[in-house]
């Protein structure tokens, strides 16, 4: 098998994602979730990744590609959404996942309700980033390319 880092990063969204840029624009902002996969697309093409994207409102949907991304991705940036605050079940899924994990999260969720404090996702992620707005995302997927890079160093420096 060869020790060259995977350059295909997944970027998954938890439910009610589908409606960004409808829902409550005044804390997630006006842009939807198509021009968030543009401009993800635009800057792994410019960071050398490959992405594959997706959302979805169903818990299993997450865990399967969270099991996909196992077989084939270098790195995993993830907005739980509300499954954040609630799902063991993505946890150990990304505790399956050997390579790099990002947590975003749109808003600042510490500014909001007490029970978005709590994270169970962050109990495995590398980085969280919250309250950059959808800006995030782009951070994240330069910090995995980082990682990756990281990783790709350290491999041929050990050859
Ligand atoms: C969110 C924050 C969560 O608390 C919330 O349930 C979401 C979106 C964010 O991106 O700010 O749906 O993850």
């Amino acid at each position: 098998m060869s020790l060259a880092p995977r350059r295909l990063v997944y970027v998954l969204n938890g439910p009610n994602l589908n409606l960004l840029g409808k829902r409550q624009p005044h804390i997630y902002g006006s842009e939807t979730l198509a021009d968030v996969e543009a401009s993800c697309r635009t800057l792994a093409g410019e960071l050398g990744l490959e992405i594959r994207f997706h959302q979805s409102n169903r818990e299993y949907e997450i865990v399967d590609w969270i099991h996909e991304a196992r077989e084939t991705a270098g790195g995993i940036v993830i907005n739980p959404a509300a499954f954040t605050h609630t799902s063991v079940a993505i946890l150990d899924a990304l505790n399956t996942f050997e390579a790099p994990v990002i947590e975003v999260h749109i808003s600042n969720v510490h500014k909001r309700e007490a029970f978005r404090h709590h994270s169970y996702v962050s109990l495995r992620a590398d980085g969280v980033i919250a309250g950059l707005g959808t800006q995030g995302y782009g951070l994240a997927l330069r910090r995995v390319a980082q990682l990756i890079a990281d990783q790709g160093s350290a491999v041929a420096g050990s050859s």
